[in-house]
């Protein structure tokens, strides 16, 4: 994979044009686009299909989580779209995750790969408490990832502090995909624990979700460009 193709590009909106306007800008410099529940509820299919006309391949982030045979029809209508990317919760458990499996399985060679979302990051040890889930986020974090593995499923999405641990225990192939990406010479926004594409990359990631550093710039194509050569160099 080139270097710059590991960049996914979070297009957080819901102005059909904007986002289009971005993926064309963009189509070259990045590996892809994800689209997520903010842009899905508010323009559907027929708005992903817009944006991603010009063959950008589609990280299509609207994280089911339902009974095994409602995530069957949700991913059938999802592959209609022909995302390269998909996930669900994994804390859906074994069935939910396993049916996602035999799901993606349908779109035969353009079977997009399946990710697992673990535990959201805006989940502390206290919230999860508050559920009943003993231990540490980390450790329903790992838990999670490998009950994922175990499913079937390609990787899970996680943060750039859990790749190390979920590397040790999912091995070389597990897909991890990963947010909270910021340039050293970008603002942080809301984000608080960030890592460097090239640092992100150097723990063992596969892809990177970056957002408003690229769709935020002056020039997002030049600011993509500029992460796509940090990684080169790295
Ligand atoms: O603009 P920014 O680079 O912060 O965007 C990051 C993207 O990754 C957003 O779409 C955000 O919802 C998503 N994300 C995240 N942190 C997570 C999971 C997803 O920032 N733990």
């Amino acid at each position: 994979m080139e270097p710059h193709q590991r960049i996914l590009v979070a297009l957080d909106t819901t102005d059909v044009d904007h986002a289009s306007a971005l993926a064309t800008a963009l189509k070259g410099q990045v590996g892809g686009i994800k689209l997520g529940k903010e842009f899905f509820t508010a323009n559907g299919p027929q708005g992903v299909r817009q944006v991603a006309a010009g063959d950008q391949p589609l990280f299509l982030d609207l994280k089911f989580h339902d009974i095994p045979n409602t995530v069957i029809g949700a991913i059938r209508s999802a592959l209609k779209v022909g995302p390269f990317m998909l996930n669900v919760h994994a804390s859906g458990g074994r069935a939910m995750m396993e049916a996602a499996v035999a799901a993606v399985a349908e779109a035969g060679e353009n079977r997009p790969i399946l990710l697992g979302v673990t535990v959201l990051t805006s989940l502390g040890d206290e919230d999860l408490a508050g559920m009943g889930i003993q231990g540490s986020a980390q450790d329903q974090v790992l838990r999670l990832a490998k009950l994922a593995q175990s499913c079937g499923m390609d990787g899970v999405v996680c943060s750039a502090k859990e790749i190390t641990a979920i590397r040790e225990v999912c091995g070389a192939d597990f897909k991890l995909v990963v947010p909270g990406i910021r340039p050293a010479w970008a603002s942080a926004d809301d984000q608080k624990r960030i890592v460097t594409p090239a640092a992100a990359v150097g723990m063992g990631a596969d892809y990177l979700v970056i957002g408003r550093p690229i769709t935020g710039a002056d020039d997002p194509a030049e600011a993509a460009a500029r992460i796509g050569t940090e990684l080169a160099n790295a």
